[in-house]
């Protein structure tokens, strides 16, 4: 069949299996309330948990940024990217989360896929859990160690894959909090086990970081761990933080293995300033207005209690994303498609992203989100599951 024609039938393929994806173009910041195609929707899918991405703090300070450096950087760290700024950023991350040193990255993708490529060759290991984000999984490719995984949060058989190995270099990876289901690894155990068969650990907290923890470090305060000694903690900057980009945190030694290594690094342009300098603003924000995770916790307590009342199931999850669970991947476009037109935006999630048979909305609750919002999101939700058929 001519390769036009092959794709042509993947298309259709996938169109009859519900798995078309499709772009929705917004128009406006991603606060609780979104412009899509026209019309103005409550927004229940951005990872702007704290409601920081469009905060006139963070915008005054891109702005101020960019007057002073200009709108790109024009070059990759090494060469002449890494400004005063990054220099900064790096810096406060760094007293933030109290580790030894930070490097930031252009994307929490790339972030992920500097580790196994710069600390692990051919004789290692990378083991990892089953439902790790897919940057995480591409980065498993890039290296000539063995990837092992293990079942979701199974850390008997974490440790079993650890223990049975003779590998010279292991790393222990999983997301601190899982992106699609929204649960927290089980930190203090994988930590152990790490430590028992000298294996290093990361934690990808791209979803925790900012925002769990009682002081927003993240998944690995919560487990009362820290980037140091065999733990680097990955942490984005796009989500709780309001801006854009990515760090690894650790001990200096491997820090600076990845400034020597890391092809994602050191092939890139650095992170404009302006995006930089929102960062700052955004982890300063982060430090003193706990308020905002105060607040995201009563919203998350709040649609869980009023999820149970309305008669819909939650997960275990304790986090900002809270998965609705529908199966089928037409079941869970319709129902999306049915929220929308109550004037809800709330995406469906399908294969590959999820398990085959395991789509679901992924809800994502934020520090501006109402009562009244979340009310209204679950009676209507309640509404659609009533009437929509399942297949
Ligand atoms: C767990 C996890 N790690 C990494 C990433 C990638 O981060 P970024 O969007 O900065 O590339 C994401 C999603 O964005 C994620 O959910």
């Amino acid at each position: 069949m001519p390769w036009r024609n092959e794709i042509q039938q993947q298309h259709e393929n996938r169109k009859s299996d519900a798995l078309w994806r499709t772009l929705s173009t917004v128009q406006s910041p991603p606060e609780r309330k979104i412009r899509i195609g026209g019309e103005t929707l409550l927004n229940f899918c951005s990872n702007n948990y704290l409601s920081l991405a469009n905060h006139p703090a963070l915008i005054a300070a891109a702005t101020d940024a960019v007057k002073q450096f200009g709108t790109s950087p024009s070059a990759s760290h090494l060469i002449v990217g890494h400004t005063a700024l990054h220099d900064q950023l790096e810096n406060a991350i760094a007293e933030f989360v109290g580790a030894e040193k930070v490097i930031l990255f252009s994307t929490g993708y790339m972030a992920n896929l500097a580790v196994p490529g710069t600390m692990l060759a051919r004789h290692d290991l990378m083991v990892q859990d089953r439902l790790n984000h897919a940057s995480i999984i591409d980065g498993g490719k890039l290296t000539a160690a063995k990837v092992r995984r293990y079942p979701h949060c199974d850390t008997a058989a974490a440790e079993k894959l650890l223990a049975n190995s003779d590998h010279r270099r292991k790393i222990l990876v999983t997301d601190g909090v899982f992106s699609m289901d929204g649960d927290v690894a089980p930190i203090a155990t994988l930590k152990e086990i790490c430590q028992r068969h000298r294996s290093m650990l990361l934690v990808d907290d791209a979803h925790g970081f900012g925002v769990v923890g009682t002081r927003g470090q993240g998944a690995l305060e919560m487990a009362g761990g820290k980037a140091a000694g065999n733990v680097l903690l990955l942490g984005t900057l796009s989500k709780a933080c309001g801006s854009f980009g990515a760090f690894i945190a650790g001990d200096g030694i491997y820090v600076d293995q990845l400034t020597q290594h890391a092809r994602s690094y050191i092939y890139t342009t650095a992170l404009p300033c302006s995006v930089v300098a929102a960062s700052l603003k955004g982890i300063e924000l982060i430090q003193t207005q706990a308020w905002r995770r105060e607040k995201l916790n009563e919203n998350i307590q709040f649609f869980r209690e009023q999820a149970k009342r309305t008669g819909i199931a939650v997960t275990a999850s304790a986090t900002a994303i809270q998965p609705i669970l529908l199966g089928e991947a037409q079941l869970a476009l319709d129902v999306s498609a049915s929220l929308r037109a109550k004037g809800f935006n709330v995406v469906a999630i399908r294969p590959p992203t999820v398990p085959v048979a395991m789509a679901r909305l992924r809800i994502t609750l934020m520090t501006d989100h109402t009562e009244k919002d979340i009310r209204q999101l679950l009676q209507c939700l309640a509404d659609s599951l009533n009437t929509l058929p399942i297949r």
